[in-house]
């Protein structure tokens, strides 16, 4: 039976359709409620504002519970590879071994650049943000693929797919090049998706980069972890222009962007930058946890939107960033630091209080820095891990007949009606 909730404006009882999602999260229907009653609903920052339903990802804030496709996210990172949890997200179910092989063949014949997209990079000045460089390229891909622009059948949504995901590595991989005046590796299709990314990031004409199974494996950890988050900034982005009929290339460049800041995705480069300058001496921990008190900076890598307890990409990247470092036989002092900055942080009721933990962001650099991977690439490397949650929530609304372009209201708060003057009889405005 449908559940209906009451609201009261002027004396006036407006009946809302409530409904719930699989997990029992509740929800009041209010697409009605301004041809009713004339009002909309205010809620700056989206966070009581449901954008769509979605049957890929699941998060429980309040428990520190994140699952794709039903599956904990936990046992994915203990035993799943990243092409397998992508195609978990984009397709909906775990691969069988032929479907897992011939999308990994799939991607193999895709992880080529057009040689004219190539000349692109020669465009770019070596100091350009490797974001940029990524969100133009990626865009950039629907000039060489026309016929995939216009996606009309899961054919053509499944070769899209796998080139986005396919050349994201090497365009990632080639921003870096770049950056340091280093010769472009072309990918070796006899390795692994993770193999193959470190191969264009690290080897040179003459000298192939090996990377050790611990650092293969904590990178496909990495990616996993990154995959998917349900509707943040970045993936509502993807949907917000997907909804207008942009193509999946456009979509995810503009996903890209809506990453890059401080706040989402850059967060992973401010943790490591806060940690160098502790490290530095150019602040200790008590003056960061007293600075961030006193609203004179944020703590980088803590607090989020939904988690209102660890997150558990977290907990595991922490642990991640343990054993890397064992078995690779290294000790990285930012590791303690970070550490000792966490524990201060959970020790202080302001952190307490507000329910501020670690998330994803405060452990996932170390990791990176473990594998040499520069810290302007950090947000970069975010993008690549995240490009199959895009995907799949740009496909789940593609696929939907009843979805309606997103354009949100807004409360008016200028200048009523007035009269526009002429140039002659306006004042001088001072200034
Ligand atoms: N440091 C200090 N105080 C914080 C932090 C932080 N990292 N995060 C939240 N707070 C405080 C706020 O000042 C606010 O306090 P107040 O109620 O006294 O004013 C309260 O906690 C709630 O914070 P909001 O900003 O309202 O929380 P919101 O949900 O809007 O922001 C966000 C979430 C952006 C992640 C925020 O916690 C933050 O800035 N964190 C640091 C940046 C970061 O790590 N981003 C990565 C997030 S994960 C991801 O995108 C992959």
């Amino acid at each position: 039976m449908t559940k209906i909730a009451y609201l009261t404006i002027d004396g006036t009882v407006y009946e809302l359709p409530m409904f719930e999602g699989s997990e029992g999260e509740r929800a009041i229907d209010i697409t009605q409620l301004r041809s009713l009653s004339g009002c909309i609903t205010y809620d700056p920052g989206f966070a009581n504002t449901g954008s769509c339903r979605s049957a890929i990802t699941f998060v429980d804030g309040e428990k520190g519970i994140l699952r794709y496709r039903g599956y904990p996210i936990e046992q994915i990172a203990a035993q799943g590879s990243f092409i397998e949890t992508a195609m978990l997200l984009i397709f909906g179910h775990l691969p069988s071994k032929e479907e897992r092989s011939c999308f990994r063949e799939l991607l193999g014949g895709q992880e080529l650049l057009h040689e004219g997209l190539r000349h692109h990079f020669e465009g770019f000045p070596s100091k350009g943000d490797p974001m940029a460089i990524l969100s133009a390229v990626i865009n950039s891909l629907g000039c060489y693929h026309p016929e995939l622009v216009d996606i009309e059948n899961e054919e053509e949504f499944t070769m899209a797919a796998a080139k986005i995901i396919s050349k994201v590595r090497t365009i990632a991989a080639w921003a870096y090049r770049k950056s340091k005046g280093l010769p472009f590796m072309y990918p070796n299709p006899a390795l692994s998706y993770c193999r193959n990314f470190l191969h264009m990031m690290f080897s040179i004409p003459n000298r192939f980069h090996e990377p050790s199974q611990e650092a293969v494996r904590a990178l496909t950890l990495f990616f996993i972890l990154h995959a998917d988050h349900e509707q943040n900034c970045s993936c509502s982005t993807v949907r917000m222009v997907g909804s207008t009929q942009a193509s999946l290339f456009a979509s995810v460049s503009a996903g890209i962007c809506a990453l890059w800041g401080r706040l989402h995705g850059g967060a992973n480069a401010g943790v490591i930058r806060m940690l160098h300058r502790i490290r530095d001496g150019q602040m200790s921990i008590p003056t960061v946890i007293e600075k961030v008190k006193n609203r004179e900076m944020r703590l980088m890598g803590f607090g989020h939107r939904i988690y209102k307890n660890y997150d558990p990409r977290a907990k595991i990247l922490k642990q991640a960033a343990h054993e890397l470092l064992e078995k690779m036989g290294r000790h990285d002092e930012l590791l303690d630091i970070a550490l000792n900055l966490a524990a201060a942080a959970m020790a202080d009721d302001y952190f307490a209080e507000r329910k501020l933990y670690p998330n994803v962001d405060f452990y996932s650099g170390l990791i990176l820095r473990a594998l040499n991977i520069p810290v302007n690439m950090f947000p970069v490397m975010f993008a690549i891990g995240r490009m199959p949650g895009w995907i799949a929530h740009w496909y789940e609304d593609h696929q939907n007949p009843t979805l309606r372009i997103h354009r949100p209201r807004q409360i008016y708060i200028g200048e009523p009606k007035r009269d526009y003057i002429p140039m002659e009889e306006r004042g001088i405005i001072d200034g």
